[in-house]
């Protein structure tokens, strides 16, 4: 572990899933976030938009904090449907997800969408949490370096830093799943983007840049995928919604 090293992120994406009721996991997850986790790793709860509002009020003073996951690049105008990522703000959220694979895949949004949206976010004052990863066809070619590293590129705006942007690393395969790569193919690709951020964020920032992990993320492998250099992370999809889990994820960084 280098000296130097961000304070970690665990967000949970919790994707489509998430009524009102659901209000209760997010106090679970208070309940648990002890003095002693806080002083370890920052967590975020990205539940389904209609619940942003609701869950940052919840969340005010328990500091966890509450994010999107999507945004529209635009601030506002006729896009039915949509959210901007001021509407996000307004609600109390300080993070979006933008780029998730399922929003390339079902969405087909593609990396200069991606870019528009990150921008949306930072001018919004919000930390965009940019997703990457390749798909198993393409792991399988052997391009994972190939198309991770296009993402960055496209996806990333100029004016990114260690504040306003978080990388997520999520191979496709890998989400929903229970498959995970392995150690050394994680850290490939951190490095991979540890690398490509020292071009695009420039060499002071880029070792402050929060690089996430994600794809089948649990508690029974987090210690070992939070442990590989550059990992500064996970974004967890399914177990994100079980408030245990989400914690004990979370605690592999109590070591
Ligand atoms: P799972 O943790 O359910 O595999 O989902 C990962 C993910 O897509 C998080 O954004």
């Amino acid at each position: 572990m280098s000296v130097d090293r961000p304070r970690p992120l665990v967000a949970g994406n919790w994707k489509m899933n998430g009524l009102r009721s659901s209000t209760r996991v997010l106090e679970e997850i208070h309940a648990g976030y002890t003095p002693g986790l806080k002083a370890k790793v920052e967590l975020a709860v990205c539940p389904p938009a209609t619940l942003v509002g609701v869950f940052a009020h919840h969340a005010v003073g328990s500091r966890v904090a509450i994010g999107g996951q999507d945004c529209h690049a635009k601030e506002s105008g006729a896009f039915t449907g949509d959210l901007s990522a001021e509407m996000l703000a307004d609600a109390g959220a300080t993070y979006v997800i933008v780029g998730h694979s399922e929003r390339r895949q079902y969405h087909r949004e593609k990396d200069v969408d991606v870019c528009a949206k990150a921008v949306a976010a930072y001018r919004a004052g919000l930390t965009a949490i940019v997703c990457v990863g390749e798909t198993r066809e393409e792991r399988e070619a052997g391009k994972t370096l190939a198309v991770v590293r296009k993402q960055l590129r496209g996806s990333i705006p100029v004016d990114s830093n260690s504040h306003n942007l978080v990388v997520a690393y999520e191979p496709v395969w890998a989400i929903g799943t229970g498959l995970t790569p392995t150690v050394a193919d994680v850290a490939e690709v951190h490095a991979l983007v540890r690398d490509e951020l020292r071009r695009l964020v420039g060499k002071a920032e880029a070792p402050r840049v929060r690089i996430l992990y994600g794809g089948s993320v649990k508690p029974s492998n987090a210690a070992e995928l939070m442990a590989v250099d550059n990992v500064d992370g996970a974004l967890v999809g399914g177990a994100s919604l079980v408030a245990a889990d989400f914690l004990a994820i979370a605690g592999a960084y109590l070591g």
